[in-house]
């Protein structure tokens, strides 16, 4: 279970699936995390959330290098990956401080539209901090970043009552 999952996410029943990597804080962990999300789907029968979850990965795992990289660590970064029904929640972590900043991208703007395009891809996203030294050795700090992927199962259940 990825560390502090925020309550929001605390659905112990939808998430009976999961796996965790951990891989090196350098830009080639932005291929391998997206192929790594895309075995892990197939195997879950989620393959048609591949493309979708790919994308998002790639844009958190790109912004957790860089985040790394700037502060000057050799920290790694890791990935979470939650099963549910027809959704899937995926999870980045890294020991950077610094926090994700909602940019407003102007059309000459070659960055800042990473978050956005996870806004567009995910039902639901967000970020938490860890504290700095965490009991269980999960974490030294840094933070998570979140998004859920595909339908969520209480918004069916609420649409049918
Ligand atoms: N994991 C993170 N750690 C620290 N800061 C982050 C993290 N993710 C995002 N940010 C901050 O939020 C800003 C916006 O992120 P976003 O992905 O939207 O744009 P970008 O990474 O600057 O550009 P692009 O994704 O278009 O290449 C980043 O510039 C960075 O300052
Ligand atoms: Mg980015």
């Amino acid at each position: 279970m990825p560390p502090h999952l925020t309550a929001d996410l605390q659905w112990p029943d939808r998430w009976s699936r999961q796996e965790a990597v951990e891989l090196a804080g350098d830009y080639e962990a932005v291929p391998s995390g997206r192929s790594w999300t895309g075995k892990i789907l197939a195997g879950w029968g989620l393959a048609g959330l591949a493309d979708d979850v790919g994308l998002v990965a790639s844009e958190l795992l790109t912004n957790a290098v860089r985040a790394t990289l700037a502060g000057g660590g050799a920290s790694p970064v890791r990935l979470w990956l939650l099963g549910g029904q027809s959704c899937a929640v995926l999870l980045a972590w890294d020991a950077a401080n610094d926090l994700p900043r909602r940019g407003d991208a102007g059309p000459c703007d070659e960055r800042g539209r990473g978050l956005a395009i996870v806004d567009a891809i995910a039902a639901r996203w967000g970020w938490y901090a860890l504290p700095p030294q965490d009991a269980s050795a999960t974490s030294a700090g840094g933070k998570v970043v979140w998004a859920l992927i595909g339908t969520l199962p209480f918004s069916r259940r609420r649409r049918s009552q």
